[in-house]
């Protein structure tokens, strides 16, 4: 909890001003906002590395400036942007930092180290490379195991993907997502990236220049109404459709009818081009789609070409943005949907998946 804190520093810069956040346990919060507007400011106050002017900082209720400062930084892993490894050290002994300072035995703490870098996706041969050896994303990764290697409760993070190339950085938030899936760590993690908030955070505090709080909410609710010209600004143009990625695809209609196997019967064909469209969508003998096939054609002997279908959406798992986007990609304006195996259980016309956009959204609006 992080209640009324400012931040002046010496020279009368107000870093923060009067920030109060309540920053739930278990889950991700992100900090994000242009630079300078006290996103660093406000995480290094949480491990006093910057003591507040005014106002708390609150752990499990007690006031952070009671607890020991030692013993609160090892409760808390941090990582930073270019991970700040022990250049001379290797990878495994740069993980099992925390745990030596803790008095464990070398080899325990080699053994977490080497724990720890298969959960965050490093292979084991790296253990002995030195940091010099290794990629910046492979870098983050270690920086991200040194965090957790003493297992803290929470978790410090302060923009550790932003200096990665975009491919990289994906695989990281993935990473970083499963991680917390499976620990449970409370996290806050500090990024300029809108995307990036939006992707990673169960809430989001959108911070403005002098330190102060614009907004602070679940990201969907971010881009559904945000509170004003500031936050509309930052999210950018296109926040309508990135709001359709947190509706689901459960209750959209498909239909059936305009899927056919490319080994079925003369009948089977028929009733398929009988179909409302003018387009039968055509799947390999296990039922995943190969190309749409003009249903006169069909009907008339021949398939011909097949155009392609662009890209499919997995119903249920992916977004309405997923389905809205396979809609508009694909040349008949239908989108293929998939059942987990990959196999065609329906399509769904844009017109389609406009319907479920409008019940997501009324649906959205009375909760
Ligand atoms: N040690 C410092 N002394 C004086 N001003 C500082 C210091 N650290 C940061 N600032 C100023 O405080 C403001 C917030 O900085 P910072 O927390 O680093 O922002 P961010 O991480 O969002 O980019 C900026 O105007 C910055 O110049
Ligand atoms: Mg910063």
């Amino acid at each position: 909890m992080i209640d009324a804190v400012t931040k002046r520093y010496p020279d009368g810069t107000t870093a923060v001003d009067r920030l109060t956040l309540e920053i739930p346990d278990g889950s991700i919060t992100v900090l994000v906002g242009p630079s300078g507007c006290g996103k660093t400011t406000t995480l290094r106050m949480i491990n006093r590395m910057v003591e507040p002017t005014e106002g708390r900082i609150l752990l499990d209720g007690r006031d952070v400036r009671e607890a020991p400062v030692n013993a609160l930084r090892r409760s808390m892993g941090y990582v930073i942007q270019h991970a700040g490894l022990f250049p001379h050290r290797s990878v495994v002994d740069n993980i099992a930092t925390v745990p030596r300072l803790l008095g464990w035995d070398k080899n325990k703490a080699r053994d977490r180290a080497r724990e720890l870098m298969e959960r965050v996706g490093l292979d084991a041969s790296f253990a002995k490379r030195y940091p010099y050896q290794l990629s910046g994303g492979q870098q983050q990764r270690v920086g991200v195991a040194r965090a957790l290697a003493a297992d803290p409760p929470v978790l410090l993070m302060d923009e550790p993907f932003s200096a990665v190339d975009p491919i990289v950085r994906k695989g990281l938030q993935d990473e970083l997502l499963r991680i917390q899936a499976d620990l449970g760590k409370t996290v806050v993690f500090v990024t300029h990236d809108i995307d990036e908030a939006i992707k990673l955070g169960d809430m989001v505090a959108v911070l403005r220049e002098g330190g102060r709080l614009a907004q602070y909410a679940p990201p969907a609710q971010l881009l559904s109404a945000p509170a004003d010209a500031f936050v509309e600004d930052f999210l950018g143009v296109d926040r309508g459709i990135r709001h359709l990625s947190f509706f689901g695809t459960e209750g959209l209609e498909l239909s059936t009818e305009p899927i056919v196997a490319e080994d079925a019967t003369a009948e089977q064909v028929r009733a398929a081009t009988l179909a409302e469209t003018p387009f039968v969508l055509v799947t390999d003998a296990e039922g995943r789609p190969r190309g749409w096939a003009d249903a006169l054609d069909l009907a008339t002997g021949g398939a011909g070409e097949l155009l392609p279908y662009g890209h499919a959406f997995t119903i249920g798992r992916d977004s309405l943005r997923a389905a809205l986007d396979s809609a508009v990609l694909s040349p008949t304006g239908w989108a293929v949907a998939v059942d987990e195996q990959g196999r065609a259980v329906g399509v769904a016309a844009q017109e389609a998946v406009a319907a479920a956009i409008r019940s997501a959204h009324t649906a959205d609006v009375l909760r």
